[in-house]
């Protein structure tokens, strides 16, 4: 695999990953890779192509075919378009993740993905965000955070972001699909949601994200990356 530094971000959904990876992509001025995100398109793709989420061989010609491209808009917004639809907001809805998570357990979608996840890797370098990015995407990867936290607090985050949204939702539903959502991406027989054995693990329920953010700057520099 390419010499190109790559530090893998992976761990539950509501950890924080997603703040820490831009953090310090922005912070490295690194690429990075929203790998959930290609996930959440295959599972929009297969609602608008009238494709069930069960129907594993249909999902994963969806998959090797996606037409998905990634640009950031003037606000600064990362825009995910799906065949020249704009998807953004359909993918990050609770049904998005359910249908992301649903996909996301079907080998042959896992390796229709992989090589275009690792294609994001460019210099100087990636900040790779997912489940299996230090185990199966970038196995050589120089770091490996695994970023936790209990469930009862992501639940909390998650339930503090969508009211800010202004959406109206229930907290001890978005703990039952946490829960869930868990159970299914840590059980499933290809790549499950466990930390890589060189991976840093570190639980930040009760952890602010500047200090975990700290913690990995410190191993960056420890490790010649930053
Ligand atoms: O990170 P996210 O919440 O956007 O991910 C959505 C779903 O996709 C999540 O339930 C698990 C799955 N996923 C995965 O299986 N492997 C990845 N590398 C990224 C996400």
């Amino acid at each position: 695999m390419s010499k190109v530094s790559v530090i893998t971000v992976d761990g539950p959904s509501g950890a924080g990953k997603g703040t820490l990876s831009h953090l310090l992509a922005d912070t490295l001025d690194w690429h990075f890779l929203d790998s959930g995100a290609l996930y959440r398109v295959t599972g929009q793709a297969c609602v608008m192509e009238g494709v069930s989420w069960e129907d594993a061989p249909a999902v994963a010609e969806v998959a090797r075919h996606l037409q998905v491209e990634f640009f950031t808009d003037a606000n600064g917004e990362v825009r995910v378009v799906y065949k020249g639809t704009d998807v953004s907001r359909e993918i990050r809805t609770e049904e998005g993740g359910r249908g992301a998570s649903t996909v996301a357990a079907i080998p042959a979608v896992r390796e229709a993905l992989l090589q275009r996840q690792r294609e994001f890797l460019q210099p100087p370098g990636l900040v790779a965000d997912g489940r299996d990015m230090g185990t199966v995407v970038f196995p050589d990867a120089p770091l490996k955070i695994f970023l936790t936290a209990s469930s009862e607090e992501r639940a909390q985050r998650r339930y503090r972001q969508l009211l800010e949204k202004g959406e109206n939702v229930s907290l001890p539903r978005l703990l039952e699909d946490i829960e869930e959502r868990d159970a299914r991406d840590s059980s499933r027989s290809v790549s499950p949601l466990v930390p890589a054995e060189d991976a840093f693990v570190i639980d930040s329920s009760h952890m602010p994200i500047v200090d975990v953010f700290a913690a990995v700057m410190a191993a960056a520099r420890e490790k010649g990356l930053a």
